[in-house]
């Protein structure tokens, strides 16, 4: 079975329920039929059940009957919600007033929806920029603790079993925090060999990537990897981190002896770190066109519930691949 249709397997078993805010969106509620179709999570949907009724019955689909629905204008969790805002950002100038006014706003009414623990994770972004879906999550479902930044990776399947553990890795930062300290960037590796766990199965073998392996240059961008990689391994002993390596000292066995000898992550890296997000998403997106690889993601971590970011240019199946990964990463949270 490929990871993609274990994944789906996993969240069946699992039932989590899932919201999709921009439920009036095609894509988004085709989806979701196919998600209540296949049993993979429960759906949540936002509006109307008349209008998402009549909506569903103008693209022809036959399920979304069977979701929940969330009417902003009448249910009483609403007021709910917007008092749990005030007392967590009252301090940050958020009154009952404000806080009703933002839960009109259907990313907002999702992430209170997860932070009240009547949902289990949510998707959106086929109808909204990054930042907008990021904004609520950060502001009120905030990070795991001992992390403080929510980064973003993904699962790259390459057509050939060459490099990473029979052709797949997973690549972060790619998705979120432009230009991270060397702290930050060592949550991320942190953060990432969970994803790689939990998500995969893979034992990680965490490559921590730069311009210099070993010394090679001198540069206070080297020195920042270097630090990021000695602060993981303490966060995370029972993961394996190297660094700095170059990316082909991560990924040809050859090379890595070469280059770093002795490590036991060069040459064998499954999971590679990005300095900072400009890398992160050109490499990505270079590896994906140029090497035909098929990019899962990006699987947003660190946050304390899941959310996931879709790309606006993202397909149907796009959207039920990241529903069943939400689903999956809400199990034993
Ligand atoms: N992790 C956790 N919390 C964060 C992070 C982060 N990475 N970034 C910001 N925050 C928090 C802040 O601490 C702040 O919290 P507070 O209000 O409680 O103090 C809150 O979020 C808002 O902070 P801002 O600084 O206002 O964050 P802003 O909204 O300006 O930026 C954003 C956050 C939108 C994610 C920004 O970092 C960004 O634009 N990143 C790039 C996203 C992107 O375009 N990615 C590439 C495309 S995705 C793709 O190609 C797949």
């Amino acid at each position: 079975m490929d990871l993609m249709s274990q994944i789906k397997a996993k969240a069946k078993q699992l039932n989590k329920r899932i919201v999709l805010p921009e439920s009036f969106e095609e894509r988004t509620m085709k989806a979701a039929d196919q998600v209540i179709e296949q049993g993979l999570a429960q759906i949540y949907l936002i509006g109307s059940p008349q209008a998402l009724l009549a909506q569903a019955q103008k693209f022809g689909l036959k399920n979304i009957e069977k979701a929940q629905f969330m009417d902003l204008e009448t249910d009483s969790r609403i007021e709910k919600y917007a008092n749990l805002m005030v007392e967590l950002r009252g301090n940050k100038g958020v009154t009952k007033e404000k806080a009703l006014s933002l839960l009109k706003d259907p990313l907002y009414l999702a992430t209170m929806m997860i932070k009240a623990g009547d949902v289990d994770g949510e998707v959106a972004g086929a109808d909204n920029a990054t930042g907008d879906v990021l904004r609520p999550a950060f502001q009120y479902v905030k990070t795991l603790p001992g992390i403080s930044v929510v980064s973003g990776a993904f699962i790259m399947i390459l057509p050939e079993a060459t490099y990473g553990e029979n052709g797949m890795l997973v690549f972060a930062d790619c998705a979120v925090h432009p230009d991270p300290t060397a702290e930050e960037l060592a949550e991320i590796a942190v953060a990432t060999a969970h994803t790689t766990k939990a998500i995969t199965g893979m034992e990680p073998r965490v490559a921590m990537l730069s311009f210099s392996t070993k010394g090679s240059a001198v540069h206070p961008m080297v020195d920042k990897v270097v630090k990021a990689t000695e602060l993981a391994q303490k966060m995370a002993p029972q993961f394996k981190f190297d660094g700095e390596l170059q990316a082909d000292a991560a990924i040809v066995e050859s090379i890595g002896k070469k280059k770093a000898p002795g490590s036991e992550i060069a040459g064998k890296a499954n999971v590679l770190v990005f300095p900072n997000l400009e890398s992160g998403n050109i490499a990505y997106k270079l590896v994906q066109r140029m090497a035909h690889a098929e990019a899962i993601g990006p699987v947003l971590q660190g946050m304390a519930a899941p959310i996931n970011d879709l790309s606006r240019g993202c397909s149907v199946e796009d959207i039920v691949s990241l529903v069943a990964i939400t689903a999956t990463q809400a199990a034993g949270r």
